[in-house]
């Protein structure tokens, strides 16, 4: 018979991204066990390329808490970006504005950095572990069963457990049909995304709209940059040459003078486009984190930042549960993260389809209407202001 490792944590998290941990490292700072589990590899998650912008909220979170302070010194603060269209390019000015800023920063620097921090404050956490079941999440002691890397199995009992495993959550099949509300959206489009070691073309990030669609110039280091375009959902980027890459990126930024800097393409991904919610992001003693509560459409790169704040709030009512007493504390939770959700959700939702081509039979009169909408957006002191708020983040509740 196999032996079972039979342990007890408080708060079991399943899921080491960013969101599960970051929750297990300011639970740790307060002075509360957690263990995380990931199907996934440490390698693996490392190698996967997400969004690479972070709000200055997201920033001090990792500085503050003392995650990392690299960001500081390998990131680039980015005081702006610039909205093209018509030709001409428009800059919008956050530190004018709203007087914030925002850090590229990609998300696998953030995750190495978690993981790093996890591992030198002696967390426990099992990268790679294999059929993990939860159980009795309405009970006192729900528990979380896996079989870890080197083939032990596992039995946690945790008074709590929070589901941060990603937008192919297994947790969020954990709340019944008649308690959670899905709320979905699909778009007619796509974004062909890219990675090519080329020099940086501008020195912010360029939001391009276009007659051919929408493309996106952003970066990485000085050598390597990220950049996408509006594509066919059903687009295979098999089907697409490096010339025909580079034909579209550059007329969709042409005019003004500018020049898009080119180089060998490393790496050609078509990523899908959905909003989704789960409402409420809480059954019982299990609570739903990140994209296993929430996925945004890239534009405007909300998805880590909604992560990190979903567990800053999530961190502070599970202290003032389990330190404080305060049971009710965890009401909190689910109504304080969702409004930030859907705020972001409206944000992504407006960014896309104001930039993005617009399939069917009024497409023309959507064309001529976003370069209306975005002229009076950059004409317009409070309609760039509220495009800055959203895009360096809305000031937390806690
Ligand atoms: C990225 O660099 O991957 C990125 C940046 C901004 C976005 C989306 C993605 O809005």
């Amino acid at each position: 018979m196999t032996e079972v490792t039979r342990s007890r944590t408080t708060v079991g998290i399943v899921g080491g991204g960013p969101a599960g941990l970051m929750l297990s490292h300011l639970l740790h700072r307060d002075g509360i066990d957690s263990v995380v589990i990931d199907i996934r590899t440490r390698e693996e998650i490392e190698h996967t390329h997400r969004a690479g912008i972070l709000e200055a909220g997201s920033v001090d979170l990792l500085v503050d808490q003392g995650v990392s302070d690299r960001v500081h010194r390998d990131g680039y603060r980015h005081e702006g970006i610039e909205l093209r269209f018509g030709g001409r390019g428009h800059r919008i000015d956050f530190e004018r504005l709203v007087g914030e800023a925002v850090w590229l920063y990609p998300q696998t620097d953030v995750f190495i950095d978690l993981a790093g921090a996890r591992e030198r404050d002696g967390g426990t956490v099992h990268f790679g572990v294999t059929e993990p079941v939860v159980e009795g999440v309405t009970t006192p002691t729900p528990t979380l069963r896996f079989t870890d890397a080197q083939g032990e199995q596992h039995e946690l009992a945790c008074d709590y457990v929070v589901g941060s495993d990603g937008s192919r959550s297994m947790c969020r099949g954990l709340v019944p049909a008649d308690v959670a509300r899905h709320h979905f959206r699909e778009y007619p489009f796509a974004w062909f995304g890219i990675m090519t070691e080329a020099p940086m073309s501008a020195p912010e990030l360029i939001y391009a709209h276009s007659p051919q669609g929408f493309a996106l110039i952003s970066q990485r280091t000085e050598t390597l940059q990220r950049m996408y375009f509006q594509c066919d959902p059903q687009d295979d980027p098999g089907n697409w040459t490096d010339d025909r890459v580079w034909d579209q990126l550059t007329r969709r930024t042409a005019g003004d003078g500018f020049e898009l800097r080119q180089g060998p393409i490393t790496e050609k991904v078509v990523l899908r486009f959905r909003s989704f919610v789960c409402e409420p992001m809480r059954h019982g003693n299990l609570f739903l984190a990140g994209d296993a509560a929430h996925t945004v459409p890239p534009t405007g790169a909300k998805g880590l930042n909604l992560a990190l704040m979903d567990v800053k709030v999530l961190a502070e009512v599970l202290r003032r549960a389990v330190r404080g007493g305060e049971h009710s504390a965890l009401d909190e939770y689910s109504p304080r993260a969702l409004e930030r959700v859907w705020k972001a959700q409206h944000f992504s939702y407006w960014m896309s389809s104001m930039l993005h081509t617009l399939p069917g039979e009024f497409h023309a009169f959507d064309a001529a209407r976003q370069v209306g909408e975005l002229t009076s957006l950059v004409q317009s002191q409070a309609g760039s202001r509220y495009l800055a708020e959203g895009y360096t983040g809305w000031p937390s509740q806690s």
